[in-house]
């Protein structure tokens, strides 16, 4: 990978700050595009990543009043084996993409007839599931416990290990000849009312035509972005488990198992080399990332009501990462009111999902000038402040 300063000075034409899975392949797609492209993050390929299970769970996280997102997670969904083929190609390296399948099931009455909403809402959207009793839940899925009362068989929601996909997305960037600079962004510069490049902690100031602001939950924080642009992202705590399934074990689970326990989601995402992520807490309280010993607890109980083996097996970490959270729970993609700044954030549970679409999209945006349509719904300019009413509108009302 490079990380030198480009020659001459010459400004990039691209700097994406944040080199998470989205600012990475936003900086991946753009050089590809030919653009000169920076990216500055102190450890890329880390962040919300890192803990992720990576389901690729368009159907199965389907929620009401979110079908303009769904448009755009079905649509990233169906890129996902051409995106992980050719990121594999270029990078030398396996991704962990796996088409599993999912199975969500219910524990108890409460559970079921909310996965008979899903369902419904599902079919509403023309969505592939199938309705299947307890019996055939545990026929598919011989660990599950004897009490499952029924399930909603996913075959198109698969999953991808997101640490693999990080990686080969840092190695493709160095390949299409992004420039690293490993140093957190501290200020944005901006320069007659346009965004600049960035100043970095480790004193460099780069240069750019276009600046992609792409920091996950942190986006909102970047200093000398003006208050009206700054994205509006919170961070929402997630925590995840790793256990270890032993070759004596397996097969253990074959497609990944969710289910809505007591209204908290729990998940368990096995992959083929033995690792078995078991997730996830969802939790507004800021930016802790401390691994608790309720929320462990609560993950394993849920999850030991749902397949009760798992208590055999080697718990091998712990981790809390944050979600950037926007106040729709939709991304916000393209250009700001501020000319020269761009977003790619705000993918709350969708991160590892909206990866290849968000490529695509950030790459056509910086090139073209023009979000693509299936894109302009999650315009920024969404969340613009409103305009106060003009006077003269007032004075015209009380004559
Ligand atoms: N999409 C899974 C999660 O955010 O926990």
């Amino acid at each position: 990978m490079q990380s030198s300063e480009p020659s001459g000075q010459r400004p990039y034409d691209v700097l994406v700050i944040g080199g998470g899975i989205i600012g990475l392949v936003t900086a991946w797609r753009a050089a590809q595009r030919g653009l000169r492209t920076a990216l500055a993050d102190p450890e890329p390929g880390r962040g919300a990543a890192g803990v992720a299970a990576g389901m690729l769970a368009a159907v199965t996280e389907l929620h009401h009043g979110e079908q303009t997102l769904l448009a755009l997670n079905l649509a990233s969904a169906r890129r996902f084996p051409d995106f992980v083929a050719e990121l594999q190609e270029v990078s030398g390296q396996d991704t962990g993409y796996r088409a599993c399948g999912t199975l969500a099931v219910a524990l108890d009455a409460d559970d079921r007839a909310h996965l008979r909403e899903l369902h419904t809402l599902q079919r509403q959207s023309g969505l592939e599931s199938e309705w299947l009793t307890g019996r055939e839940c545990r026929r598919l899925e011989p660990m599950l416990a004897p009490g499952v009362r029924g399930g909603l068989r996913v075959d198109g929601d698969h999953q991808v290990d997101p640490r693999r996909l990080a990686a080969a997305l840092v190695t493709a960037c160095g390949r299409a000849g992004v420039v690293v600079h490993r140093a957190a962004a501290e200020r944005l510069s901006v320069v007659r009312d346009r965004a600049a490049g960035a100043l970095l902690a480790d004193g460099s100031e780069l240069v750019a035509d276009q600046v992609v602001l792409a920091a996950g939950s942190l986006s909102g924080r970047l200093a000398g972005v003006p208050p009206e642009v700054l994205p509006p992202v919170r961070p929402v705590k997630g925590q995840v488990l790793r256990l270890t399934v032993p070759p004596s074990y397996a097969p253990f689970l074959s497609r990944t198992v969710r289910a809505v326990v007591r209204g908290g989601e729990v998940y368990l995402v096995p992959r083929e080399n033995g690792e078995l992520v078991l997730g996830a807490t969802s939790e507004e309280l800021g930016w802790d990332t401390t691994v608790t010993a309720g929320g462990v607890y609560e993950l394993l109980r849920d999850a030991h009501e749902l397949v009760p083996g798992i208590t055999e097996l080697p718990l091998t970490e712990t981790r809390a990462g944050l979600r950037p959270c926007s106040p729709d729970n939709a991304p916000l993609l393209g250009p700001t009111a501020l000319p020269g700044l761009l977003l790619a954030t705000g993918h709350h549970r969708n991160g590892v999902l909206l990866t290849p679409v968000t490529g695509d999209v950030m790459a056509d945006v910086l090139t073209t000038g023009e979000l693509p349509g299936p894109a302009r719904p999650f315009t920024p300019r969404r969340f613009a402040p409103v305009p106060p009413p003009v006077r003269q509108e007032r004075q015209e009302l009380s004559a």
